[in-house]
């Protein structure tokens, strides 16, 4: 059965770009047809500047989101990172597989490193390592696909390189995963600078549709998106509109339309902006709802994390173990 492994980092409140991207495709398809495991992973939000307390309340609320998401822990396993050693263990040995170049090619490290220097921050080390505890992530139980929003694509490519390389070294020992990014929605962006995408660790909020959003704030954030100063109607272009175009992928993602014929049906920015304001208010709604049960109840969702963890360090073990007797470590007596 093909397995499925993916993740949440908490380092900020999960948004409309998480759901769209990765996590509603989690429950409203992956859970149901493969074997599936996803992650808070929280060791991930250690690499940038962070405050202990807030990191450990945004993994129990993440985990809460993923259950009202849908994610159902009878068929799936939900789990935080640093509940399972074996992530730690396998990082380690992907370092000595990588190098370092191929660490500071990574994208998101060139962004995230820009941006600390600009505001004076000294960068971590674990921000170069980032991607070999994500390549640990998926390499440890196994996984085939990997669904992910357009961002994480190139950390995953990563993933199948050093998979491969270690398997090429040290005989087989990784399943060699891919990417799987959505059809619609992979990369959303944010709503007052639709050339970046929508991220929840930016501080600028605006442009920014948390899940957990009163519905008026939500509408507030879509009525004052910025839109584009082209002349006649709306029309579907992404590089010459991305503003307009981002509202259309968004009201295409929660309609299931087309974002081009969905262009077609508007003549005027406003109307675009009403329904996709409305259409993202009803598609949260029983998200928030359920999200409002388990924060009344939050025994539930450490039980679920518990008996996660057992069971993701079962699958884990065995192929950690491996990897750590092919790579030239003496197994204790
Ligand atoms: P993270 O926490 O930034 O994002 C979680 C998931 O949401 C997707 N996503 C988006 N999709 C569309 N539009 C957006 N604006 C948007 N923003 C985020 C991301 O692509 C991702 O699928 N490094 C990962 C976490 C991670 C992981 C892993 C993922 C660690 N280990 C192993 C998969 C497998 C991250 O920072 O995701």
């Amino acid at each position: 059965m093909t397995r499925i492994f993916s993740g949440v980092k908490p380092t900020g409140h999960l948004t409309l770009g998480n759901y769209l991207g990765a996590i509603r495709r989690w429950a409203d398809e992956d859970q149901h047809r493969a074997e599936s495991l996803f992650c808070v992973v929280d060791l991930h939000a250690l690499t940038v500047d962070h405050d202990p307390a807030r990191v450990r309340r945004l993994t129990r609320q993440a985990a809460g989101l993923l259950l009202a998401a849908g994610l159902d822990p009878q068929v799936c396993t939900v789990f935080v990172q640093s509940h399972v050693d074996e992530h730690a263990r396998l990082s380690y040995v992907m370092e000595c597989v990588a190098t370092d170049g191929e660490m500071r090619r990574m994208i998101q490290y060139k962004e995230k490193t820009a941006r600390a220097q600009a505001a004076g921050q000294g960068v971590r080390l674990s921000l170069l390592t980032y991607p070999a505890l994500m390549a640990a992530d998926i390499l440890a139980y196994g996984a085939d696909e990997v669904p992910v929003g357009d961002d994480q694509t190139q950390h995953v490519e990563l993933t199948r390189t050093l998979a491969e390389r270690f398997n090429q070294r040290y005989g087989h020992t990784f399943v060699v995963p891919r990417a799987t990014p959505p059809a619609v929605a992979a990369r959303v962006m944010d709503l007052q600078d639709p050339t970046g995408k929508m991220g929840k660790s930016h501080d600028a909020t605006a442009g920014i549709i948390y899940l957990l959003d009163e519905p008026a704030t939500i509408t507030k954030k879509v009525m004052r998106a910025v839109t584009d100063s082209g002349t006649g109607g709306v029309e579907y272009d992404r590089a010459e509109r991305p503003g307009v175009a981002n509202l259309l992928d968004i009201l295409a993602a929660c309609t299931g339309k087309e974002p081009q014929t969905l262009a077609d049906d508007y003549d005027s920015y406003g109307a675009l902006k009403r329904d996709t304001a409305e259409a993202v208010v009803e598609l949260l709604r029983p998200l928030q709802a359920r999200h409002a049960e388990f924060s009344a109840d939050p025994s539930y969702v450490d039980g679920v994390l518990r008996d996660g963890a057992a069971a993701a360090r079962a699958l884990a073990r065995p192929t950690v173990d491996a990897a750590y007797r092919a790579i030239g470590l003496l197994p204790p007596a």
